[in-house]
C-alpha cells in the first residue's frame, strides 16, 4: 500500500478477501503436513522452503499474513514470528551471533532477556557485555571488531530509560555489528527503529499487538533481506513457530492498535499526572512527563507514548505494600501488559542491574494502564494509598 497512513495500513495489511471468498478476515490454517501433486511441486517447494508453503512450522497462509502486516506497519522487508516474544529475543540473538563474538546489551534489558545471554550465549562461547542504557554516542569505548550485536531496549519496560538509538546504531555499524532493538513499549506505531538505523526490531506481540491477554506471540522485524534470510533460518532451525490461533489472534489485534493506543496513551499520562502529585510518590518514571531525564530523547525520536509507566513510592513495610496491592479492586497484579486491563506490579530494578546501580530506596511500583476509565482507576489507586496508610 502506497501513501497511506499507518491507521490505513492497519486496517488493510495481511488481507485478501478476493481470493478468500470475499471474507474479510483471513482463514485459520491449522496445519502440519502439506501435500504435493507431484515430484515436481515438492522439489519446487523445497528449492523456497523458506517462502513457500512447506510443512506446518515452515509457515502457513495465516503466519504469512501476520507477518506481513508486521512488516508493512514497520516498514520492514519481511518479518519473522516466533511463538513469544522471548523466543524472538533469543532467535534473533542466536541469528547474529557465534562463539568468539562480543555482544553488548542494555542494562536495562528485560530480565529474560538478560538471563538468555547469560545462561545461553556465555556457555555457548559468546563474551556478554551488559552497558548503560544512556550511554548514547560513548558506545564507541566499548565497541571491539569483534562485536557482532548491540542490543538496545528504549524505553527499559522497567525503568524507562530512553536511549539514543541513532547514535548508538551509527557507533555500532563503524565495527559492523547488529543493531538490534526491543519496540514492544513503543509499538511500530511510536517508534520506527529503520529510520533510527536499527537493523531488527523485535516485539512481544503477546502484549499490545495482541491486546488481549490472550496469546503469547513474538515477531522479529527485519530491515532488508540478508537479515531476513538469518533471521528465518535461525527460527526453521530452532524450529520455533507461533501457533496458528495465537497468529490469528495477533492479526486481528492491530486491527485495532492504534484506537487502542490512543487511550492507552492517555489514560497513562492522566494516571501519571495524579501520581505524580501525591505524597506518597517520590517520582514517575513517564518518557513523556517533561520532568523525567529522558524525555528530551522521547520527544526526539518517538511520536506517542504507551500505557506502561512505573512509580517509585516511599519505602513502607511489606504489610503496607501488601495492603495496597491485595486490595485492589480495578488494577491486576501480575506479569505482562499491553493487554486491555489494567495491572500493577512491584518491582526490584536493583537486584537486575550489573553495568550501573539501581540507587534509588523507594519501591517502584510498574503500572499498566487498561481501558478503563482513568477516573475508576484513580479512584482504585487512592483507596489503595489509603489502605497502605492505614497499615503503616
Ligand atoms: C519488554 C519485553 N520484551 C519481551 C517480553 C517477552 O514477551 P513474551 O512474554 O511474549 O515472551 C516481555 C514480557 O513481559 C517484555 O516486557
Amino acid at each position: 500500500m502506497k501513501d497511506v497512513t499507518k491507521d490505513t495500513i492497519l486496517v488493510h495489511a495481511g488481507r485478501d478477501p478476493r481470493n478468500n471468498h470475499g471474507i474479510v478476515n483471513p482463514p485459520v490454517y491449522h496445519c502440519s503436513t502439506v501435500l504435493f501433486p507431484s515430484l515436481d511441486a515438492l522439489e519446487e517447494s523445497d528449492r523456497n522452503m523458506l517462502t513457500s508453503v512447506n510443512y506446518g512450522r515452515m509457515g502457513t497462509p495465516t503466519t504469512f499474513a501476520f507477518e506481513e502486516a508486521a512488516a508493512e506497519l514497520e516498514g520492514g522487508y519481511k518479518a519473522v514470528n516466533t511463538g513469544s516474544g522471548l523466543a524472538a529475543i533469543a532467535i534473533a540473538l542466536s541469528a547474529f551471533t557465534k562463539a568468539g563474538d562480543h555482544v553488548l546489551i542494555t542494562d536495562s534489558a528485560y530480565g529474560p532477556t538478560r538471563r538468555f545471554a547469560k545462561e545461553t550465549l556465555i556457555p555457548y562461547g559468546v563474551e556478554v557485555e551488559f552497558y548503560d542504557p544512556c550511554i548514547g554516542a560513548g558506545i564507541s569505548a566499548l565497541l571491539r571488531p569483534n562485536t557482532s550485536v548491540v542490543f538496545l531496549e528504549s524505553p527499559g519496560s522497567l525503568t524507562f530509560e530512553v536511549q539514543d538509538v541513532p547514535a548508538i546504531a551509527a557507533a555500532a555499524k563503524t565495527v559492523g555489528a547488529t543493531v538490534m532493538i526491543d519496540n514492544t513499549w513503543a509499538t511500530p506505531l511510536f517508534f520506527r527503529p529503520f529510520d533510527h538505523g536499527v537493523d531488527l526490531s523485535i516485539h512481544a506481540a503477546t502484549k499490545y499487538m495482541v491486546g488481549h491477554a490472550d496469546a503469547m506471540l513474538g515477531v522479529v522485524t527485519c530491515r532488508d533481506e540478508e537479515s531476513w534470510t538469518a533471521v528465518k533460518k535461525t527460527a526453521t532451525r530452532f524450529g520455533v513457530c507461533g501457533g496458528p490461533d495465537d497468529l490469528y489472534l495477533g492479526l486481528r489485534g492491530l486491527r485495532t492498535l492504534s484506537v487502542r493506543m490512543r487511550q492507552h496513551q492517555e489514560s497513562a499520562l492522566a494516571l501519571a499526572d495524579w501520581l505524580a502529585a501525591r505524597p506518597e510518590v517520590t517520582r514517575v518514571l513517564h518518557p513523556a512527563r517533561p520532568d523525567f531525564p529522558g524525555h528530551e530523547l522521547w520527544k526526539r525520536d518517538f511520536t506517542g507514548s504507551s500505557g506502561l509507566f512505573s512509580v517509585i513510592v516511599n519505602q513502607v513495610p511489606r504489610k503496607a505494600l501488601a495492603a495496597m496491592l491485595d486490595g485492589m479492586e480495578l488494577f491486576g497484579m501480575g506479569y505482562s501488559w499491553g493487554g486491555f486491563e489494567s495491572l500493577i506490579l512491584p518491582t526490584r530494578p536493583a537486584a537486575v542491574r550489573s553495568a550501573t546501580r539501581w540507587t534509588d530506596p523507594g519501591q517502584v511500583l510498574r503500572l499498566h494502564a487498561g481501558l478503563e476509565s482513568p477516573d475508576d482507576l484513580i479512584r482504585d489507586l487512592e483507596a489503595g494509598f489509603r489502605r497502605m496508610a492505614a497499615a503503616l
